[in-house]
């Protein structure tokens, strides 16, 4: 999985790599997703896991505690958007495989389709909403727009909070580190070009 964190997907592991070096999609789906620790939510997703009553949990959303009443089987990403409003994490593949769910727990990027949300008690999530304070956003956004990385924009809020958090954790990041550091989300119309030269300009002013 994307799931952007180092110890889940392995450091360097990069999806495009990976398929540009096997040509076996069904592989590497299959790699990807058996090296990320949320499979969890899908094994609840397949009935691997039993659902159960539902329970209040707490949980820390964009510096908030909020409350939300769920089962065991429900996943992070349903919660933030149906139970909570946060929409900005979309539901793409709902497999652990494009990115587009991306938020931030505790400060790494993980797909949020991936989690469940009881998993998530007492870890501090950040959403893509996390990135706007009223008319000021984060760097990442506004570069984004400088550089025209978007297009449908399905995958574009995934793709600004895995910047964000790949470059909290390497803010002079080089062009090859970028790459690697952010090929866990996959944009179907292509704008990775716009994205890398984003996360280029701001890693070369220090990463803020
Ligand atoms: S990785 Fe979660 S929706 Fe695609
Ligand atoms: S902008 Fe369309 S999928 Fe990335």
């Amino acid at each position: 999985m994307h799931d952007h964190e180092e110890e889940s997907r392995g450091p360097g592991f990069n999806r495009r790599d990976f398929l540009r070096g096997s040509g076996a999609a069904v592989a590497a789906t299959a790699l990807v997703n058996g090296a990320h620790e949320g499979l969890a939510a899908q094994d609840v997703k397949k009935g691997v896991v039993a659902a159960g009553k539902a329970q209040d949990i707490k949980l820390k959303v964009n510096g908030k505690e909020v409350t939300a009443k769920v089962e065991n089987r429900v996943t992070l990403l349903d919660v933030l958007r149906d139970d909570l409003q946060l929409t900005g994490c979309k539901e793409v593949c709902d497999t652990t495989n494009c990115g587009a769910c991306t938020v931030m727990i505790d400060g790494k990027a993980v797909y949020a389709c991936s989690r469940l949300a009881i998993e998530c008690e007492g870890k501090d999530i950040k959403t893509v909403e996390s990135l706007r304070n009223g008319d000021t956003v984060d760097p990442v956004i506004t570069g984004f727009c400088k550089h025209d990385a978007m297009q449908c924009g399905f995958c574009t809020p995934g793709f600004v909070v895995a910047t964000r958090a790949f470059l909290n954790q390497k803010p002079n990041a080089s062009l090859e580190e970028i790459r690697k550091g952010l090929g866990g989300n996959i944009c179907r119309c292509g704008t990775y070009a716009g994205i890398t030269a984003c996360a280029m300009e701001i890693a070369q002013k220090g990463g803020a």
